[in-house]
C-alpha cells in the first residue's frame, strides 16, 4: 500500500487506493458490526475516519494509542467527511492506558490544564494546531524579509554584550576570557552586519533573565529583528514593521484557515490584560484610540538605550523610539534609530561609563556609517496577538520563565 500523511488520506484524491497511514488514535467508537477510529498525525487538524470489522481484537486501541492502518481508502457514506478508510490490517504500534493518560477522549481541555503536560501537550487538538501555526507563521516571516530583499544573519546566542543595559542578563559559565551572557537582542550584531548590507533580519532566540509571571513575558523567547540602512525616519520603521505584520498574518489565514479557526473560536479570550503599571498605560492608549494597533514615538531620553537616536530637534529630550502596541498583548514590536553621530554617542557611552566596552560600536560610526534602525518583534507576542491566546506560556513548545524550567 501507498504510504499516505493523513492530510493526503482526508483529500480524497487517492479514492479507491490501497493505502497505508500512520498515527494516534483520537477516538474510538464501537458498534456492533464495526469500530470506528479517528486517527490524527499532526499533519492537519482533520483525523481519517478508519472502519473496521469488529471482530478484530481491539483492547489495545484505545484513546491516545499510536497505530499503523492499512486498508482501502474509499468514499464515506457520513455526511461529516469525504473518505473513509476500510481497514484491513491494524496494528498497535504504542499502547496507551486510557486510565492514566491526562487528557480524555471528547473533552476540550482548556490551555490552563493542557500546560500541565509540557511532554505530552502536543497530543491534544489545540496544541499540534498551535505548532502547525508557528511553524507557518515562522516561514510567513522568512519569506516576507526574503521577498523584499533581506539577508538572513545567525546572530548569536552567548555574546559579551548587554544590548538592553537594563540588568536581566543570565550569565554564562566562566569559560571566555571575557564575561559572556545568553543574548537578550541581536541588534547590535545585526548593526555590525547592517554596515554592509541595504537590509538584515534575524530569528532566534532571545533571554532575559526578567523576574516576572505575567502572562506575557518569557525568560527565554524568540525573536525577531531587522536593521535597515541608510533610514532616516521612524516612518520607515513604522511601515516595515506593519506590513511584516500584515503580510505574515494574510499568509497565515491563507495556509492554516482550520488551525486558526480553532483558536478563535474555542480558545480566544476577551481582552484581560496583566496588572503591571506600564501594560495599564498601554491597555489604556489602545483603548483609547479605539482598540486598534497603535504606535508610540518618541519616549524620553533616559528611558531607552544608549543606541537610541537623539531628537535634538524637538523641544523636550527625547530620541527617536517607536513601539507598537496592539490590543491584547501591549507591546508587540520596539524599534529606534540609532545614533550614528560619533560624537553623540561618544559622550553617552562616556556617561554610562561604557566607552571601553563598546569601542567596537563606535567603529562602525568611523568606517562608512550611515543612518540606520530597526526593530524586534516578540514572536510569541505576536502570536498571542494573532490567536486571542491570553497566556504567552500557550503559544511556545516549552515555555521558561521565572522559577519554572521543566523538561
Ligand atoms: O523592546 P525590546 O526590549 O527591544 C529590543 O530588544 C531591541 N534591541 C530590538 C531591536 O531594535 N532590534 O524587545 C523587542 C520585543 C518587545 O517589543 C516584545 O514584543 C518582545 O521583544 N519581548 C518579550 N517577549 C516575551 N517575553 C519577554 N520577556 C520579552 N521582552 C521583550
Ligand atoms: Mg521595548
Amino acid at each position: 500500500p501507498k504510504k499516505l500523511r493523513i492530510c493526503e488520506a482526508v483529500s480524497s484524491s487517492d479514492m479507491g487506493t490501497n493505502v497505508k497511514v500512520q498515527g494516534w488514535v483520537r477516538s474510538v467508537r464501537h458498534q456492533k458490526q464495526n469500530l470506528f477510529l479517528h486517527v490524527n498525525d499532526g499533519s492537519s487538524l482533520q483525523s481519517l475516519q478508519v472502519v473496521a470489522s469488529s471482530q478484530l481484537n481491539h483492547r489495545l486501541l484505545t484513546f491516545g494509542s499510536a497505530v499503523e492502518v492499512s486498508g482501502l481508502l474509499v468514499k464515506s457514506p457520513s455526511r461529516r467527511q469525504e473518505v473513509e478508510l476500510q481497514a484491513n490490517q491494524i496494528h498497535v504500534v504504542g499502547e496507551c492506558n486510557p486510565v492514566d493518560f491526562p487528557f480524555k477522549v471528547k473533552e476540550r481541555h482548556d490551555l490552563e490544564y493542557i500546560r500541565q503536560f509540557p511532554h505530552l501537550r502536543c497530543r491534544t487538538n489545540t496544541f499540534s494546531s498551535l505548532l502547525r501555526i508557528r511553524s507557518e507563521a515562522t516561514t510567513a516571516i522568512q519569506l516576507y524579509f526574503r521577498d523584499k530583499g533581506y539577508v538572513q544573519v545567525h546572530t548569536p546566542v552567548i555574546t559579551s554584550n548587554d544590548c538592553e543595559g537594563a540588568g536581566e542578563l543570565f550569565q554564562v559559565e566562566p569559560f571566555f576570557s571575557v564575561p559572556a551572557y545568553l543574548v537578550v537582542s541581536g541588534q547590535l550584531h545585526l548593526e555590525v552586519i547592517a554596515g554592509a548590507f541595504p537590509g538584515v533580519f534575524s530569528f532566534g532566540p532571545t533571554f532575559r533573565a526578567e523576574n516576572s509571571q505575567s502572562r506575557r513575558h518569557l525568560a527565554e523567547f524568540f525573536m525577531v529583528e531587522a536593521e535597515i540602512s541608510f533610514t532616516q525616519s521612524l516612518e520607515d520603521l513604522m511601515k516595515v514593521m506593519e506590513e511584516m505584520f500584515r503580510s505574515t498574518t494574510e499568509h497565515l489565514l491563507a495556509q492554516c484557515p482550520e488551525d486558526v479557526a480553532l483558536f478563535h473560536k474555542h480558545v480566544t479570550p476577551g481582552h484581560n490584560w496583566g496588572c503591571d503599571l506600564q501594560t495599564e498605560h498601554e491597555k489604556y492608549l489602545v483603548k483609547h484610540c479605539g482598540n486598534i494597533p497603535l504606535f508610540v514615538t518618541d519616549y524620553p531620553y533616559t528611558l531607552k538605550p544608549f543606541y537610541a537616536r537623539d531628537n535634538l530637534d524637538k523641544p523636550l529630550h527625547t530620541v527617536a523610539a517607536v513601539d507598537l502596541l496592539v490590543p491584547g498583548v501591549g507591546e508587540l514590536c520596539g524599534g529606534t534609530l540609532r545614533e550614528e553621530r560619533l560624537d553623540l554617542l561618544k559622550t553617552r557611552l562616556a556617561l554610562a561609563g561604557l566607552d571601553e566596552t563598546y569601542r567596537w560600536y563606535l567603529d562602525l560610526r568611523r568606517f562608512g556609517s550611515v543612518p540606520h534602525g530597526g526593530f524586534g518583534m516578540g514572536f510569541e507576542r505576536y502570536l498571542q496577538c494573532v490567536l486571542g491566546v491570553d497566556n504567552i506560556r500557550d503559544v511556545i513548545p516549552f515555555p521558561r520563565y521565572s522559577h519554572s524550567c521543566l523538561l
